[in-house]
């Protein structure tokens, strides 16, 4: 048998750590193919090669490979509940020191807009924002915190003009008391150990690449992060079906309580 997708995968897993087996296979071998011919390589094992000898193209292929469009405020109806009744929520039941964990969090958009929110109803000081992605590449654009317009169109202008400088035209640039509210750390949810006692995970528009088993294992984890009473808060296309199985329940849609 020849170098084929199931070798490169192991390949693959042996030099970034991350695993295909866990992603929906039609969906990533797709991509896949397409990006190793639009960078014209002939196949799996040309393109690996390719990898081995070129570090900017292994940082293309992960960065490809792991889908990280994001904007400030994505699905702005879901900020709003999060605004006007998950943060009351939180600091009903948990006070102050709000810790929350924005997994998966690409180049930022999430965990800034997961900060400015916040600092509406408290102090800096009282919350803290945990920011994690496998890719290192988004999250060294995040620790930048220079955005352009596209990223900001959804983001309402109170936001824009309380946490934002004006670089240029098209650039901002988050203000650093919100960037220090904001820990970036490289974190595969496949692979690594999860964080504990965090009071709400918002976990967008990720497990929807993985396989259902890989999911499922996900949800637990972030279970077992949870305080009792604390909250997950899922993407606009996500749904959990039966979430009494696996120890939450649906608070309002796209959140749901850890019982
Ligand atoms: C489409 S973005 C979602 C960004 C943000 N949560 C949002 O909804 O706007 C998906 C992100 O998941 C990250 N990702 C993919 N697999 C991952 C894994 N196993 N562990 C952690 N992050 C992963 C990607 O690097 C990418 O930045």
């Amino acid at each position: 048998m020849g170098y084929d997708y199931e070798e490169f995968k192991k390949d693959v897993y042996r030099i970034t750590n991350i695993n295909l087996d866990l992603y929906k296979e039609r969906q990533m071998k797709r991509r896949i193919e397409s990006l190793i011919a639009r960078k014209g390589f002939s196949g799996f094992e040309d393109f690996f090669k390719g990898m081995r000898q070129d570090e900017e193209l292994l940082h293309t292929f992960v960065t490809y490979l792991t889908i990280n469009v994001s904007q400030f405020y994505r699905n702005p109806a879901q900020w709003e509940n999060f605004d006007k009744e998950v943060v009351p929520y939180l600091m009903k039941n948990f006070g102050k020191n709000l810790t929350i964990w924005s997994a998966a969090c690409s180049t930022g958009d999430e965990p800034y807009t997961i900060a400015m929110i916040l600092a509406e109803h408290m102090p800096f000081a009282d919350f803290n924002v945990i920011a994690t992605d496998i890719d290192e590449e988004v999250l060294k654009f995040a620790k930048e915190g220079i955005y352009s317009d596209k990223s900001l169109v959804d983001l309402p202008k109170v936001y824009l003009d309380k946490y934002f400088t004006k670089l240029d035209e098209h650039q901002y640039k988050v203000s650093d008391d919100i960037k220090k509210r904001i820990n970036f750390k490289k974190h595969n949810l496949l692979e690594d150990a999860y964080f504990s006692n965090v009071d709400t995970i918002v976990c967008r528009n990720v497990v929807i690449y993985f396989t259902d088993e890989a999911k499922d294992k996900v949800y637990a984890q972030f279970r077992d992060s949870l305080k009792k009473d604390g909250l997950l808060f899922i993407g606009s296309t996500e749904q959990i079906l039966k979430p009494r199985d696996i120890g939450f329940e649906l608070l309002k849609t796209f959140f749901y309580k850890k019982i």
